[in-house]
């Protein structure tokens, strides 16, 4: 089991906008149920209570501190409503320190606050507040572990219990996670740039004990400073199609294809740079005459490079663009190629899921989705021309009976959440998902979990 740090939060700001914009799925992942938004001066809100007494949320700030959130006077709230954070609590002589749990103690008019050191998990308080003055009453230093360190702890022993892989890893993030059967190993995918392969021990046993060791097999000098996402095993052509973008500054695109047994690059087809706007070139597909196609995640389209690596065009479509700003955030994502000759491809934020047939002019549908939409969606693969796994926090099996005019969600599945799935993979028949975070001390381990679904 692996000893958590917490260094890995803040890793996730500095390294790039994605896995924030995943926080940010899996905050408005919620059911749709009432929400309370407020506007707020940081990133991290540990935790929220609920003070009947003063028709308030109380606040902790991961950054240290708390805020009230006064509810509208006659208590009437709507979703749309945006409440105001109002800080009443920054000590001095606590900076540094985040403030995590609180508990409302009404029948003492106080407020409890834990106080722990985030980063180097040297100091842990529990402070006690005035709720009316907000006057500290008292700060008591702690011993022992802090308090996120067993929150992360407690969510990774909540893993389900299907198979694992787990690997050691050189990087924090792993984007993307193919099975080859034909060499009997996974291939995964670097957000900083570059592709590993983790081959199974000789024999095929697999006990979830083993832990794989990630061999790195792509790292391109010319590439520097851009991620790894999307990749596709062509069997057919005996090669890799590798996705590469610039994840912070989303001023760059291509597709690269290397060849299976030797990793030699086989070409490098520019996407789009600079002038072009802003792009994010995600994940890749190829159909059977090793056509790729490559989804744009910030413009709304797809690239369409041939089996030489010669660019041929850009898909768009109207459908590809909801008219909210904020389902644009992370657009058009997985795809995937359907044997009868057509794309299917999700959009992450709107969770609408496309079929593009490439035989009637790239004709763009729209699939109905019964129990859709497939909000925040990643991922996809095919476990057969009928099932379609689409990966994500709760990773959805999704069923067609007409050939992709419409579908259903059967059945579903959820990981370990706090690792953040984003591609699935089919491996003898079941169905694997990829987690971006790894985690772990002195090593990062990633896990590939089973998905086991269920209605
Ligand atoms: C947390 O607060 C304690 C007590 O004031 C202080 O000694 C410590 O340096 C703070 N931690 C950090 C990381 O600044
Ligand atoms: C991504 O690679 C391209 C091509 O070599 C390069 O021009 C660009 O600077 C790289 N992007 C970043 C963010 O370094």
């Amino acid at each position: 089991m692996a000893i958590c740090s917490t260094k890995f939060v803040f890793l996730l700001f500095l390294l790039s906008a994605i896995p924030i914009a995943y926080l940010i799925s899996l905050e408005l992942a919620t059911p749709p149920t009432h929400v309370y938004h407020y506007h707020s001066s940081g990133w991290f809100r540990e935790c929220a209570k609920w003070d009947h007494l003063n028709s308030r949320f109380l606040v902790s700030f991961l950054d240290g501190g708390v805020a009230q959130l006064s509810l509208p006077k006659g208590g009437d709230h709507s979703t749309v409503t945006v409440l105001e954070e109002l800080t009443v609590i920054k000590d001095v002589d606590l900076v540094g320190n985040g403030s995590l749990g609180i508990v409302v103690d009404h029948q003492r008019n106080r407020l409890l606050v834990v106080s722990a050191d985030v980063i180097g998990n040297k100091y842990g308080a529990l402070a006690a507040y005035d709720l009316s003055t907000w006057q500290r009453l008292f700060l008591t230093h702690l011993s022992g572990p802090t308090i996120p360190i067993a929150y992360l702890i407690s969510l990774e022993l909540a893993t389900p219990p299907t198979h694992v892989y787990h690997y050691h890893s050189s990087g924090w993030f792993r984007e993307c996670a193919k099975w080859d059967h034909l060499n009997s190993r996974f291939l995964v995918s670097f957000l900083e740039g570059g592709v590993a392969q983790l081959s199974l021990p000789k024999g095929g046993d697999h006990s979830t004990v083993t832990v794989l060791e990630e061999l790195t097999v792509i790292k391109d000098v010319d590439l520097v400073g851009n991620g790894s996402l999307g990749i596709v095993v062509d069997h057919q052509r005996n090669r890799l199609l590798v996705v590469s973008a610039d994840v912070i500054g989303n001023k760059y695109g291509a597709l690269a294809a290397y060849d299976l047994s030797t990793w030699q690059r086989l070409f490098l087809t520019h996407l789009s740079g600079p002038s072009d706007g802003k792009s994010f070139a995600d994940d890749v597909a190829v159909d059977a005459e090793g056509n790729a196609y490559v989804t744009d995640a910030q413009g709304g389209k797809l690239w369409k490079v041939g089996v030489d690596g010669k660019f041929l065009s850009i898909i768009k479509n109207p459908l590809f663009t909801p008219k909210e700003w904020y389902k644009n955030l992370v657009g058009l994502n997985g795809i995937v190629y359907h044997p009868d000759g057509y794309l299917i491809v999700i959009h992450t934020f709107s969770g609408n899921l496309f079929k593009i047939d490439l035989a009637s002019g790239e004709e763009v549908k729209l699939v109905k989705v019964v129990g859709g939409p497939l909000t925040f969606g990643d991922g996809l693969e095919l476990v057969s021309p009928t099932k379609l796994v689409v990966a994500g926090t709760t990773a959805r099996l999704v069923e067609s009976s007409d050939g992709w005019e419409t579908a259903s969600v059967a059945a579903t599945f959820s990981g370990p959440k706090h690792r953040l799935a984003t591609s699935a993979t089919v491996k003898d028949g079941k169905v694997y998902l990829s987690h971006l975070l790894g985690m772990g001390y002195p090593r990062k381990k990633h896990a590939i979990v089973e998905a086991v679904f269920s209605a």
